[in-house]
């Protein structure tokens, strides 16, 4: 393996330009080159690549986003664009290929190993919905930036005695709700994995109230319902105050944490070794302290399990 391409697809997530850098370096350092593709799959069918030096990385790694930008290709859907992606890395003489995405992208990367590419995944997503790895790279940040929300809303919602309802992003993932909110100690969090119950949650409130607390703080993951719902609901049902935050794509910016950035640094350096060794169709996955290749199919296919015992901790703790 001679020369290798690099590219970042689906939604964005804090850690991203770190995975590059350290596919660029790693690669140099083994004598490989580096090509970086613009714009996800788009770029790659439309044959926006670059050769990347070890300068070119230089200064990203605390710069949240991705310097080689993103998108999500309608054309790659397609087994017609999919070739005519094969025929650029062709083209280019790029032996293997580094996606850096969620599910979507290594759906992508698993269809090009089909067609003879050698491909190795990165997860980057700040979901965390990826089985095979405890993290994804950028959750960890999102969670940051979500704990800072719930601490500056507390301080209003406590100087105004009301219920706020925060919602978060997570269309099929409780992740980023749970780990945020047993983090900024909210006193409910609702989450996709588990059935959506407003009388139960104004319950909660009641008890609560009655033992004393003057203000609350709901945290919801946008696949179980929009905070205004949340909040017409505990309104009609119990009449509390209720106040609502949705902090949307807020969630996906911002610099990368050091967990995030030693994260993306090291499941990359993986992804380069893999490559050297021949592998293709793996995601690099952290599991415990060790960094493991996980098959694409496992991934995205099996269902990530959620710790429920965090919610009940969660719940617990904040009585
Ligand atoms: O990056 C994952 C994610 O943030 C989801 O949680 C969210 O629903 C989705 O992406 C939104 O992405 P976009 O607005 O880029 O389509």
């Amino acid at each position: 393996m001679k020369r290798i391409g690099v590219l970042t697809s689906g939604g964005d997530a804090p850690g991203m330009n770190a995975a590059v850098r350290a596919v660029v370096r790693k690669g140099i350092y083994h004598g490989l080159e580096v090509w970086g593709i613009r714009r996800g799959y788009a770029g790659l069918i439309d044959g926006e690549i670059y050769r990347l030096g070890l300068r070119s990385v230089a200064d990203v790694i605390q710069r949240g986003g991705t310097f080689l930008r993103t998108a999500r290709s309608q054309e790659f859907m397609t087994e017609e664009g999919r070739k005519k992606a094969v025929e650029v890395l062709n083209r280019f003489g790029i032996d293997g290929l580094i996606t850096i995405g969620g599910d979507g992208t290594f759906r992508g990367a698993m269809e090009l190993n089909r067609l003879g590419v050698k491909v190795i995944g990165v997860p980057g997503t700040i979901d965390n919905d990826l089985a095979g790895t405890d993290y994804t790279i950028g959750f960890d940040s999102a969670v940051d930036t979500v704990v800072d929300a719930i601490n500056k809303i507390r301080d209003t919602a406590a100087s105004h005695e009301r219920v706020f309802i925060i919602e978060v992003m997570g269309r099929y993932s409780g992740e980023i709700a749970l780990t945020a909110g047993l983090a900024g100690g909210a006193e409910s969090i609702l989450i996709p994995e588990i059935p959506y119950d407003p009388q139960e949650v104004c319950d909660r409130l009641k008890e609560s109230y009655e033992k004393g607390k003057k203000h609350s703080i709901i945290i919801v993951a946008e696949g179980v319902a929009s905070a205004q719902r949340v909040a017409d609901d505990i309104r009609s049902l119990s009449g509390f105050d209720t106040r609502i935050t949705v902090l949307g794509h807020l969630q996906r910016g911002g610099t990368p944490s050091s967990f995030d950035r030693n994260l993306a640094s090291r499941l990359s350096a993986a992804a380069v070794e893999a490559l050297l060794a021949g592998k293709s169709n793996y995601m690099t996955g952290i599991q415990g302290s060790e960094i493991k290749l996980v098959p694409f199919e496992e991934a995205i296919n099996k269902k990530k399990k959620i710790n429920t015992e965090l919610l009940e901790l969660a719940q617990i703790l904040a009585r």
